[in-house]
């Protein structure tokens, strides 16, 4: 039986939405609320509470007292495995209208969206499967009257604090560890897309988890993700967004000792050699700075090209970028969306007017465009650079737009220099057809994640995350339960011996 619970918002409709918090669907006890503007036609469409400091303690003590006496607390890990792959199931029924939503309130397109729905269960039934598989060791004692062995228990509650570019995917990164570890949750989506969040809560209800398992607080950043990230009782905080952001979310944290994993801003670098495939390249430098209108943390937004192609590369990417087609994000037939809000749009035009002061050259983009159907949306062209270095703006710091640098190298030695001057290690791609030197590449490079002759590629089973100022802690595969669980050593007596107790055993 398919449970369609989600309902397309319909055209000119304003949608009121509630936040989830121990299992009821409630309004800000102030009565406060925000609004979400759809930036295709640049209109409100969704109005969402906007939680105040009682309403994130409310959320908060309810997830502790499902972790602390709640029936979620002494579920086995087969019990938690059942409710994942339910909630799953609701999500791969539910798909196409929680896509729909998600671009209606961020402007990515529906083609991409639809993907992502189709994966994000998957995220759910990888970590169900991991839920009762997750156990300590025993260790062989130096003493012999001593049986030790560990356990890998939950961290506790979860406070996620998520940016607006890929809400759903980027909190299955975190709730589908989470879930699987025995942690409850306490989510606030970004201010200007809150509303595929508040709707993914509902089929949480409809699986069957017990109340205060999973909570949604909607609000601003600096007010009510700042009180979430500050509460006490909040045992890890699970981050994805700006550096800046991220740096205040830890000194947050650091108050009360709450875990942290921050998955941070990149400027990734694209390397293409003399022999790479060039058709393929071009597909990739495309993917990884014009899909999702450049607005990915992974955006390969500097692309270093060997001296003797970057005019025939240039020319191909300048003349794939120019006909790339931009409209409503619901069209099937759209490439590119709109920029997700207004202050978006301004930040990365005012980085091209900074390019073009500090001497780059433009080859294509630039503008809004002049098409009149485009008006009311927050639309920027694609947008490539040249003549630009590594000492510029646009080369140091995050655009989060569809704007590409390129820049020229002459040895192998040269462009790992120049890749790894950054403060960020989020990916990188490599383009060539000489095997060896791939994998040096690759090794040398300091970054969490690279594509060899691909760009733009993840999964729900490999670690993803940053080195040096692009984050701390991994998300996806594995490693990420690691970051939901702490280790307990029990260490047994087992014969009954006594021993100077003024000693270390
Ligand atoms: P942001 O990092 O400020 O916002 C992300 C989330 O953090 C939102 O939910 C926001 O409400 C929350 N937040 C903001 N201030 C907070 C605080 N003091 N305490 C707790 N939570 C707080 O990013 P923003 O302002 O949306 O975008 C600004 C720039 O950040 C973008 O132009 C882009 O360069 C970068 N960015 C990078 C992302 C990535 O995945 N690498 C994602 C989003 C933004
Ligand atoms: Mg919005």
């Amino acid at each position: 039986m398919i449970s369609q619970l989600i309902e397309a918002p319909g055209a000119g409709e304003i949608r009121q939405y509630r936040m989830l918090i121990n299992g009821k669907l409630v309004e800000a006890r102030s009565g406060k609320t925000l609004e979400s503007i759809n930036p295709y036609t640049g209109r409100v469409w969704a109005v969402v509470p906007e939680a105040g400091d009682e309403d994130v303690d409310v959320a908060v003590q309810a997830a502790r007292t499902a972790f602390d006496e709640g029936p979620w607390g002494r579920m086995t890990g087969t019990e938690r495995a059942r409710l994942m792959r339910r909630l799953a199931d609701l999500i791969a029924e539910n798909a196409e209208h929680l896509a729909t939503i998600e671009s209606t309130d961020n402007g990515k397109l529906r083609r991409e969206m639809n993907g992502q729905l189709k994966a994000i269960p998957e995220w759910f039934y990888y970590f169900a499967g991991a839920a009762d598989k997750i156990h300590g060791e025993t260790i062989p004692s130096d003493k012999p009257n001593f049986f030790i062995y560990t356990r890998r228990e939950p961290i506790g509650v979860v406070g996620a604090i998520l940016p607006w570019n890929s809400p759903l995917l980027l909190l299955a990164f975190k709730l589908a560890p989470a879930l699987a570890a025995g942690c409850t949750f306490v989510i606030k989506p970004a201010e200007q897309t809150p509303a595929s969040t508040l709707e993914f809560a509902r089929l949480f209800t409809e699986a069957g988890f017990p109340p205060g398992v999973f909570n949604v607080i909607t609000g601003f950043g600096p007010t009510t993700g700042r009180t979430l990230v500050r509460h006490p009782r909040v045992d890890k905080v699970a981050f994805t967004g700006s550096t800046e952001t991220g740096k205040e979310v830890m000194k947050g944290a650091a108050d009360h000792l709450a875990r942290v994993t921050l998955e941070l801003g990149g400027k990734s670098p694209n390397i293409v050699f003399d022999d790479a495939d060039l058709n393929a390249t071009t597909n990739g430098v495309i993917a990884g700075i014009f899909a999702a209108t450049g607005q990915t943390c992974i955006a390969g937004s500097r692309l270093f090209v060997h001296e003797s192609i970057p005019d025939a590369l240039v020319s191909r990417l300048a003349e794939r970028a120019r006909t790339i087609k931009l409209g409503d994000p619901l069209d099937p037939a759209t490439e590119m969306g709109p920029v997700a809000f207004k202050e978006q749009l301004a930040k990365i035009k005012s980085y091209i007017d900074i390019s073009q002061q500090e001497g780059a050259q433009l080859v294509c983009g630039g503008k809004q465009p002049a098409d009149p159907s485009l008006r009311d949306g927050y639309f920027i062209e694609p947008t490539i650079l040249t003549q630009v270095d590594n000492s510029m703006r646009v080369a140091r710091e995050e655009i989060f737009g569809p704007v590409l640098s390129v820049f020229s190298f002459s040895t192998e030695a040269e462009v790992i220099a120049q890749a790894n001057d950054t403060q960020y290690g989020l990916a990188a791609g490599v383009w060539t057809r000489d095997g060896q030197r791939a994998h040096r590449v690759a090794h040398a490079i300091r970054a969490g994640t690279i594509w060899i002759n691909a760009y733009r590629v993840l999964s729900f089973n490999v670690p993803f995350g940053g080195y040096k100022m692009s984050g701390i802690g991994r998300e996806n595969g594995l490693e990420a339960l690691h970051e939901y669980t702490q280790v307990k050593a029990v260490w047994v007596e087992l014969e009954g011996q006594t021993r100077d107790p003024f000693t270390l055993g």
